[in-house]
């Protein structure tokens, strides 16, 4: 240990210069507001270089008579400040302590704020209520793969190997050509391995994923949604096909729904229609709108997946649902639909 050099070397101990440096000591203490700005009061007016501790050290000098007196003074002095000292610091770290527990408290029956909620993407909310549509009329929903073989695609759908309708979809061809695989342009394919997998009679909605070459732009998307729908059973006719049509339209739309057909070509159909909606509510006023297309399924159709057409018939439709969300919704821009911003599919709702 240093021996400390005290600057003050004889303090002079006198009632007045203990009681001035007690009243100094004790007011410091008081004004001190934090534990922190109590302990550089300490070092001030408790430490080696204060005061009261000069005084002490002084008392060695003083003659032996009035070392006895002065000694209590300033020991009574010196015990008086140590109690302020020791008071105010339990006031002081219990008051710091009782605000750090304030400030850290948690809640834990509280609902987390700063969790952002996501939402469901609307076309899958809109494949739902389309599923949900048919399951109410009895049918089954129905799968199929997104890479398909062009059989399924196109052959057995009735498109001739040269046939001009198999350039009416832009196909994706997947490499190596000797495996004739395609991402599949339509749902249709779905409507082969529903009657070559199930018994009939056969009522399948099938939603997916399809593929065209087509670039993204406000109306197109490589990559986009259909509905299709097939009913195989005895003495099927146009009439149930435009029943059911019906019936859905309204779900989707509203009561208030009617649909048209319009003659059409379709490979896979026969007789083919394009089908219209038309709603009093329709953005832009009551109006038809193009929905999808339809038919009887054509007798090759049956025949490839191994069905006498003499002995069951049935109908077929196909729909978009990007293309449904927009005019029913009106989303004007498919980006929307395929950036996935969350401040967009928000506005759908959180449906369960
Ligand atoms: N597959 C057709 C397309 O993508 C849509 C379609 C039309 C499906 C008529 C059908 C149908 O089942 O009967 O353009």
């Amino acid at each position: 240990m240093h021996p400390v050099k005290l600057s003050l070397v004889s303090a002079e101990i006198s009632k007045s210069t203990v009681a001035s440096a007690v009243t100094d000591a004790l007011a410091a203490i008081a004004a001190a507001p934090d534990s922190g700005a109590l302990k550089a009061v300490r070092t001030a007016h408790l430490g080696d270089a204060s005061p009261l501790a000069l005084l002490n050290a002084a008392l060695k000098d003083l003659p032996n008579d009035q070392k006895a007196a002065a000694g209590k003074l300033v020991g009574e002095a010196r015990g008086q400040v140590n109690g302020a000292y020791a008071a105010r610091e339990t006031q002081l770290v219990e008051a710091e302590r009782a605000a750090q527990l304030a400030a850290e408290a948690v809640d834990v029956t509280a609902a987390p704020s700063h969790v952002r909620l996501g939402a469901r993407h609307p076309l899958l909310l809109m494949q739902e209520e389309f599923c949900d549509a048919f399951v109410g009329m009895g049918w089954e929903i129905a799968e199929g793969p997104e890479l398909e073989s062009e059989w399924f695609n196109f052959d057995a759908l009735n498109f001739d190997e040269d046939h001009p309708a198999r350039a009416m979809q832009d196909t994706f061809f997947v490499e190596p050509a000797d495996a004739h695989l395609v991402l599949r342009t339509h749902t249709s394919p779905v409507q082969v391995r529903a009657l070559l997998g199930r018994e009939l009679p056969v009522y399948v909605l099938a939603p997916g994923r399809v593929y065209r070459t087509d670039e993204l732009d406000a109306t197109h998307t490589p990559v986009f949604t259909q509905i299709e729908g097939l009913a195989i059973d005895k003495g099927l006719t146009m009439a149930h096909l435009r029943g059911t049509l019906e019936h859905a339209a309204r779900l989707m739309f509203g009561e208030g729904a009617k649909i048209r057909l319009r003659p059409n070509y379709f490979p896979f159909t026969e007789p083919s229609a394009e089908l219209d909606v038309w709603h009093p509510t329709f953005a832009g006023g009551a109006r038809w709108i193009e929905w999808g297309g339809c038919g009887m399924v054509n007798a090759n159709v049956l025949r490839a997946a191994g069905i006498d057409p003499d002995e069951y018939q049935g109908f077929a439709f196909g729909m978009g649902v990007e293309r449904t969300l927009m005019f029913r919704n009106q989303v004007h821009d498919m980006h929307d639909m395929v950036e996935g911003d969350v401040r967009f599919s928000q506005q759908f709702g959180m449906v369960i």
